[in-house]
């Protein structure tokens, strides 16, 4: 090759490559080009009813885990399955017949069955008032659309907090005066009837007290003493704590818990809120029957990492909980932090786990994440500040 591409080609071959400096491209250059190119490339024949693929690129194939062989001659709509949006298909397929490029954004299926992301665009090319191929461009987009939504869940979550912290604070200053009157009447009475009624106010009040803590938590308006904690034996004692409560159909496998994970400064008690929300909901999501795997590793956060994070720079402990459970659909994933919010029977969830695990993680100035796709199980991923030892 030449040092300087600015050298006139020396050798026929390079000449034959340059040949777009006479202002033509060889078919090989395109070709080349196309295959080379990071994004997804495909062209159909328009001229059938089927529209079969008649060409895809290097990067097609990497997308979808197929080979040529296994594309060439299928519609385009081989890599739908049974979360695509139909109505997003049918709105493709109508705009491409009135002969006008259309994007979207679809839920397609990779060969070995993992759903993936995948950002569209077609585009009908015509002779002679003709539609006689398809040229799509295919763009893996699952992680920008998860980072996405990220931060829009971020913001949303903001400004929730607000309104909820609000609310929680005043019901909270009302709740007092109930419970300690309650039980001053209670002291001071020996009818069973009366007993028996201000008992009832006492356990109600004691349950709103519980569900307006809980929003206190997740709004940050209310905090557990924190100190810096050796996060090793802490975890153990909160794992122990946690399997004990699931039962034993439910598999834990636990990963890189060791010394090198460092200090914290949060509360013990609050650790073991968290797993015990994440490990439960796991296991509710995968019918009590399962694997949970809880891997924790030791890090330092870059600038570039931590802004990315929403967090300080500096060392964390990152905890990554997995379960092989039907995972969630994307309605789910956008608000399972929301206060209240729960796709489980009445009575049987309160939809208040997730956020008390939010509240919980940022009070520590730390952040939690999660990925799912429809039938991939769950992965949530939570980062903590570490500290110095006796800080
Ligand atoms: N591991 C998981 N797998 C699938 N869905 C989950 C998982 N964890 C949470 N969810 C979803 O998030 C919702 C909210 O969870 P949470 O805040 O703990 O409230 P609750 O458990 O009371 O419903 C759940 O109802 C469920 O739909
Ligand atoms: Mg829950």
């Amino acid at each position: 090759m030449r040092e300087n591409l600015m050298d006139p080609p020396s050798d026929q071959a390079e000449r034959d490559m340059m040949s777009w400096g006479d202002g033509t491209v060889s078919n090989e250059l395109f070709v080349a080009a196309i295959e080379s190119c990071p994004i997804g490339i495909s062209i159909s024949d328009a001229t059938k009813p089927s529209m079969p693929l008649i060409y895809v690129n290097s990067a097609f194939l990497g997308i979808t885990g197929y080979f040529l062989q296994e594309v060439v001659g299928n519609s385009l709509n081989f890599l739908n399955g049974p979360e695509t949006d139909s109505e997003a298909v049918r709105r493709v397929a109508a705009t491409l017949c009135m002969n006008e490029p259309v994007d979207a954004e679809v839920l397609q299926y990779r060969k070995d069955g993992v759903p993936f992301w995948c950002e569209l665009r077609m585009t009908p090319l015509s002779q002679d008032g003709q539609i006689v191929a398809l040229i799509g461009v295919h763009n893996d987009i699952t992680e920008k659309r998860q980072q996405r939504m990220e931060d829009q869940r971020r913001q949303k979550l903001q400004a929730l907090g607000q309104l909820a912290g609000g609310v929680a604070h005043e019901i909270n200053n009302l709740l007092q005066p109930i419970l300690t009157y309650s039980d001053l009447v209670l002291s001071g009475t020996d009818d069973p009837s009366t007993m028996r009624r201000m008992n009832r106010v006492v356990a109600s009040a004691e349950k709103a007290r519980d569900i307006v803590r809980g929003i206190l938590r997740f709004s940050r308006g209310e905090t557990a003493p924190a100190s810096a904690t050796a996060l090793q034996p802490a975890l153990i004692e909160s794992l122990e704590f946690v399997r004990g409560l699931l039962p034993v159909t439910v598999a834990i496998v636990v990963r890189g818990l060791d010394s090198a994970l460092g200090h914290a400064r949060i509360s013990e008690v609050e650790l073991t809120q968290v797993l015990t929300n994440l490990l439960n909901n796991a296991a509710q999501a995968m019918g009590e029957r399962g694997t949970i795997t809880i891997e924790f590793e030791a890090d330092n956060l870059e600038p570039q990492q931590a802004l990315f994070l929403g967090m300080a720079p500096g060392r964390v402990c990152r905890v990554t909980v997995t379960d092989n459970g039907p995972g969630m659909d994307e309605t789910t994933l956008a608000h399972v932090f929301d206060p209240f919010f729960t796709t489980k029977p009445l009575g049987q969830g309160t939809g208040l786990g997730l956020s008390v695990v939010y509240g919980i993680i940022q009070n520590w100035h730390g952040t939690i994440s999660v990925t799912s796709l429809p039938g991939q199980g769950a992965r949530f991923v939570f980062h903590i500040p570490c500290v110095a030892p006796n800080t």
